[in-house]
């Protein structure tokens, strides 16, 4: 298994994605599962900052996600949502959903089932979150931290806005990435920081292909190869 962590715009998600295709290992995208509950809470009519509905939603939420890196879907109640959970409404609201302890709770055991089956039958996984070496699973033989300056960060979301046919800045896209990423550092449950036995890697000079060959050449140095 490799954990995966690191904010966003440090290419986390491709990278987990592709590596785990590499590696012939599973895939799991637990920051999808925030943006599940978050839809889910934007489409109940929920406001995100009522701790106790947002907490009760969690509990009796439906959703899926796929664990094959080729195939990854996202559903809730039994709907595919993988394009509603990347608009801007659940960019803005996921921070705080994400911050209810409750709502961790539910997700963090669901993560770990997740996990615990694809090891069973895949043989090896690769998770993408926030917290995933320091509280998901702290045992995972290999976890990684990526970074990214600021500047590189927001060009990149930038980027992918702009793919996605969103207007939006480089000013405006450095201010979401920022915001996002105090209010995940600095929330009580689980704040993103890296685990103490974390690779550090700093991915602002490189290209997603050299993050990969870097983390596959690791990856197998520790014997992780599928
Ligand atoms: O990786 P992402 O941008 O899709 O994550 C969306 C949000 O979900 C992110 O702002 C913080 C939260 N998240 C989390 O708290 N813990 C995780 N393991 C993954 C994501």
């Amino acid at each position: 298994m490799v954990a995966l962590d690191g904010p966003s715009g440090t290419g986390k998600t491709t990278v987990a994605r592709r590596l785990a295709a590499t590696l012939g290992a599973g895939y799991l995208d637990t920051g999808a599962m925030y943006r599940l509950v978050t839809l889910a809470v934007l489409r109940a009519g929920i406001d995100p900052a009522d701790t106790a509905a947002v907490a009760t939603l969690a509990r009796n939420v439906e959703l899926s996600i796929g664990t094959d890196p080729e195939r990854p879907y996202a559903r809730l109640a039994g709907q595919d949502v993988a394009e509603a959970i990347r608009t801007e409404p659940v960019n803005v609201a996921v921070s705080p959903v994400s911050a209810v302890p409750e709502v961790r709770e539910v997700l963090v055991a669901g993560q770990r089932r997740i996990i615990e089956h694809v090891l069973g039958t895949v043989g090896g996984i690769v998770v993408d979150g926030r917290d995933i070496g320091t509280v998901v699973a702290p045992d995972a033989p290999l976890k990684v931290f990526l970074t990214a300056s600021p500047e590189v960060r927001a060009a990149r979301r930038n980027a992918q806005d702009t793919a996605a046919g969103r207007e939006s800045t480089a000013a405006e896209a450095l201010a979401s990435v920022d915001r996002r990423d105090r209010l995940d550092s600095s929330r009580a449950a689980s704040p993103m920081r890296p685990a103490e036995d974390a690779v550090l890697f700093d991915t602002s000079e490189l290209t997603v292909e050299q993050v990969i060959v870097a983390l596959s050449e690791l990856a197998s140095r520790r014997g992780l190869l599928g």
